[in-house]
């Protein structure tokens, strides 16, 4: 028997993988009403600790109760129909089929003529709209997934959580593409969760969120749980402290560098989708950081995806070092020694199959080619080794398939690929999301050293901290439009947000 205190116990749960012990002796209880926090550094277990309670992986051992009685979920459906829900870190939607189709997967309403059942499109319709309603979300049934940006398909996702009524939801990093206005959305649909009696499980590594909303914060470290604490005894430090085992007082590096002459000129970029960037002009120089703030949909991924050449150019001109250049594929980009780290790893950033060090060095295979055109796979090897331990990459070997690592390991994976090539203009969309804080701060040293050694960055960020503590520069984009440039001096929370949001 179990205590009736918790609504959820799960004891002693280890799980191994070939080469990592993800979970030691884990013990976490939580209560019902509330929302319970669980941090940690990438890879610390977090995630696999929550599909081991959603039934997609069996614990080696441990036990999990549920409202004090135990349970043992062979699957995801299983979990579901037990009342335990969960919004996943990555994405995991059907992209080429409608939300409705995607909200209702696997229990499609149906409708019978005579001894045959069908699938009631017309029910399907209306629930989802009743549900959308009911969570006040605006998006409409019918429309193919895929049309749809980042943060409206984790939307979706957090509505389908949602709507399975149950009584344990776990949301896995789940606002590491929503906005500010569409975090603040969510936060009121778990506080309505809360009151209804339903506990929360929180994955996140934005410190201030989970001093928003949790009530209980657990810290993974290394497969193990270090401490359960209420969140109202913590404080940033503590808790990343907690994570990483060591003092983090500084955030963010200095930067040093100067910056010098222009190295790259945009003028008047204009997409070929309507409703897209329009008329964007800026400037960036050698050794400088620029940061590109906004709010979700300001169109910056489309700017900054078209200056790569993944995206069409209706007009308006594009200048490196001082010499107009036709960009229009990524290999032109590359050429002319231009850079994307991508915001989306999962659909355009990593090959889920291959390994680590495929991953990482695929894009700078021609500078291992020896004179006969052989690949040097020796000095792969060495390169890739020195740029992931530079990050830190948690990974059992660098044979291991980059989909076995944790979603910010992953990311980590994409970051020494471009450090592999070092460009001399690297672009950055969402550098550090989903990534732990001892992480961030390698990934914040590396952009300082790149800048020192006279390249230029230019970083997209959601995160106004980031973008104010590592950028020369910020220019700030409205509904395609760019509404305004602050220096270091300026730039303060408050006036990104004026121009992000055009107040005035
Ligand atoms: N399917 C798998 N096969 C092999 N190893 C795995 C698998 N899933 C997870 N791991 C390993 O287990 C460890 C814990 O990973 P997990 O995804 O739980 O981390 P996490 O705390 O969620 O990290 P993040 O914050 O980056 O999402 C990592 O070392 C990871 O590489
Ligand atoms: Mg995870």
């Amino acid at each position: 028997m179990s205590n009736q205190e918790y609504i959820l116990e799960m004891k002693n749960i280890t799980k191994s993988f070939p080469g990592v012990k993800a979970l030691d002796d884990v013990t976490l209880k939580i209560r019902p009403g509330q929302v319970h926090a669980l941090m940690g550094e990438n890879g610390a277990g977090k995630s696999t600790l929550m599909k081991c309670l959603f039934g997609m992986y069996k614990e080696d051992a441990g036990e999990i109760y549920l409202n004090g009685e135990r349970v043992n979920f062979h699957s995801t459906k299983d979990a579901l129909e037990h009342g335990v829900s969960m919004i996943h870190q990555e994405l995991s939607n059907v992209p080429d089929r409608p939300v409705m189709e995607n909200l209702w997967l696997g229990r499609e309403p149906l409708h019978q003529v005579g001894p045959l059942k069908f699938v009631d499109h017309k029910k399907m319709f209306n629930d989802t709209k009743e549900l959308m309603a009911k969570l006040e979300m605006d998006i409409p049934p019918r429309v193919s997934m895929r049309t749809l940006s980042i943060s409206h398909q984790q939307t979706c996702e957090i509505a389908k959580a949602v709507s399975y009524n149950a009584s344990v939801v776990v949301m896995d990093e789940p606002t590491s593409s929503l906005s500010e206005k569409e975090v603040s959305h969510l936060f009121r649909i778990i506080r309505t969760l809360k009151d209804e009696g339903v506990a929360v499980i929180y994955i996140s590594h934005k410190m201030s969120e989970i001093f928003q909303i949790s009530d209980e914060v657990s810290v993974m470290r290394d497969g193990c749980l270090i401490a359960t604490k209420p969140s109202s005894e913590m404080d940033d430090n503590s808790l990343i402290n907690l994570m990483v085992g060591r003092d983090m007082s500084h955030r963010f590096p200095t930067v040093e560098s100067v910056p010098g002459d222009v190295c790259l000129k945009v003028e008047g970029l204009t997409s070929v989708v309507p409703d897209s960037f329009k008329d964007v002009s800026f400037e960036l120089r050698k050794g400088e950081i620029l940061g590109i703030g906004g709010l979700v949909g300001a169109q910056r991924t489309e700017l900054v995806e078209a200056i790569f050449g993944l995206r069409g150019i209706a007009s308006g001109d594009i200048y490196i070092n001082n010499k107009k250049i036709d960009i229009k594929s990524p290999q032109d980009a590359i050429k002319n020694g231009v850079g994307l780290i991508t915001e989306d790893r999962r659909g355009s950033g990593i090959f889920p199959l291959l390994s680590i060090i495929d991953n990482t060095c695929m894009s700078s295979l021609d500078g291992y080619r020896n004179k006969m055109g052989l690949l040097d796979h020796k000095r792969i090897y060495t390169d890739i080794v020195k740029s992931n331990k530079q990050l830190r990459t948690k990974t059992p070997t660098y044979q291991t398939r980059i989909q076995n690592l944790s979603g910010g390991n992953q990311q980590k994976v994409i970051v020494a690929r471009w450090m592999m090539i070092t460009p001399d203009i690297l672009i950055m969309d969402e550098p550090t999301r989903g990534i732990d804080v001892g992480a961030k701060f390698e990934i914040y040293c590396i952009m300082a050293d790149l800048v020192k050694s006279g390249k230029a960055v230019i970083m997209v960020s959601s995160e106004m901290p980031e973008l104010i503590g590592m950028s020369h520069r910020i220019m700030v984009l409205c509904n395609g439009k760019k509404t305004g440039t602050l220096s270091k001096e300026d730039a303060s929370q408050e006036s990104i947000m004026r121009l992000a949001a055009q107040f005035d």
